[in-house]
């Protein structure tokens, strides 16, 4: 890895030790007791932040979904002109014309009083029935009931008809042992980092988001993943709102595994017969050649069918010459093929 890139990249983003406040940042070894603020979340409302959220226990058989805390409604805030923006004779307000298939993202944001300072999260809800019950029917042990969404997050999260293989998938790359250091590098509002939670339990996770409204999102349901899970995740998830090339670029310590799971992007066409996968405007095949040969043992890509696997892995070489590899195709439910998890090795 070119090092003064790295060194330009943490001057210009700021990111140092110090201010990522990230505890696992140096390994998690390096934990501080009271890492992030996010983990107070107001939106666990009714109890004060200090008392302790509720114990429970259940029997492998028992259904909880009827014990855990309810989700909180939203209290959405319209936003309104301020005073002096608002004409004096006001005339009857115009009607804007009906937009029949797609809402106007801006027009539908809406201010949510949801953590210490009121976010703007554009048309925030939650998943849509079929999928929370889906979850609920294949006995995933994710609530996909409980997790904060945005619109678009049902394309891009783990759905949980998919849940099953990539269990099969991650546990036989990774096989739980404590002291792991996971990272998803790109965890949007955080599916993945919840199986993560929940298949290796005890691992120091860092989910990165480098957009701030999905990552609030990101925050607030890793701030209530003991009702996703229904189980208390220890620790917490660490949640930091960054780049991941920036991050990965000055971690200093090693981790076990980094998860990549880019947008696709405008430029992927479900027809067409060959598409590269770029992060940050950079092939991701040569970022996960670089993390790798940056002391990480192994490194995910969840990539389109139409990624074509070999230049994936030519791409990671030029970074780690020995690398190796393992892919596996997550199929949809009825049949074709979802997206495909290549696994790579130092
Ligand atoms: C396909 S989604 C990931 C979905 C996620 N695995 C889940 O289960 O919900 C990709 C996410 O990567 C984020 N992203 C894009 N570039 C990034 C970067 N350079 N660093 C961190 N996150 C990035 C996007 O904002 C988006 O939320």
């Amino acid at each position: 890895m070119d090092t003064r890139n790295v060194y330009e990249i943490h001057r210009r983003e700021g990111i140092t030790k110090t201010t990522c406040l990230d505890p696992y940042f140096n390994g998690p070894q390096r934990q501080r007791s009271n890492p992030l603020p996010i983990i107070n979340d107001p939106i666990l409302s009714g109890r004060s932040a200090s008392s302790s959220p509720p114990t429970r226990s259940y029997k492998a058989t028992e259904r909880p979904w009827r014990n855990v805390l309810p989700v909180p409604e939203f209290k959405p805030v319209q936003e309104r002109p301020a005073q002096s923006e608002v004409p004096a004779k006001s005339k009857k307000p115009r009607r804007k014309p009906k937009t029949k298939n797609k809402p106007d993202a801006t027009s539908s944001a809406v201010a949510y009083a949801v953590g210490p300072h009121a976010v703007s999260v554009s048309r925030p809800q939650r998943f849509p029935l079929w999928v929370r019950a889906a979850g609920h029917e294949l006995s995933t042990d994710i609530r996909y009931d409980q997790f904060v969404t945005t619109a678009e997050s049902i394309y891009s999260s783990l759905l949980p008809y998919q849940v099953r293989s990539v269990r099969e998938f991650f546990g036989e790359a990774l096989p739980a042992r404590p002291g792991l250091h996971i990272i998803d590098a790109t965890a949007h509002i955080g599916c993945d980092t919840s199986n993560f939670a929940w298949m290796y339990p005890g691992a120091a996770i860092t989910a990165i988001e480098v957009d701030p409204v999905v990552a609030e999102a990101l925050k607030q349901n890793m701030a209530r993943l003991h009702n996703i899970l229904s189980k208390r995740v220890s620790p917490p998830v660490c949640v930091v709102n960054t780049d991941c090339l920036a991050y990965l670029g000055a971690l200093t310590s090693p981790a076990d595994l980094v998860y990549f799971d880019p947008p696709w992007g405008s430029g992927w066409k479900k027809d067409s017969a060959s598409f590269t996968l770029e992060l940050g405007g950079r092939p991701l095949g040569e970022i996960a050649g670089e993390t790798l040969a940056h002391d990480v043992l192994l490194v995910v890509v969840k990539a389109p069918e139409n990624v074509i696997v070999d230049d994936l892995v030519a791409a990671v070489r030029r970074g780690c010459p020995s690398a190796t590899y393992v892919a596996r195709d997550i199929l949809k439910p009825k049949n074709g093929l979802a997206y495909r998890l290549i696994a790579f090795h130092r």
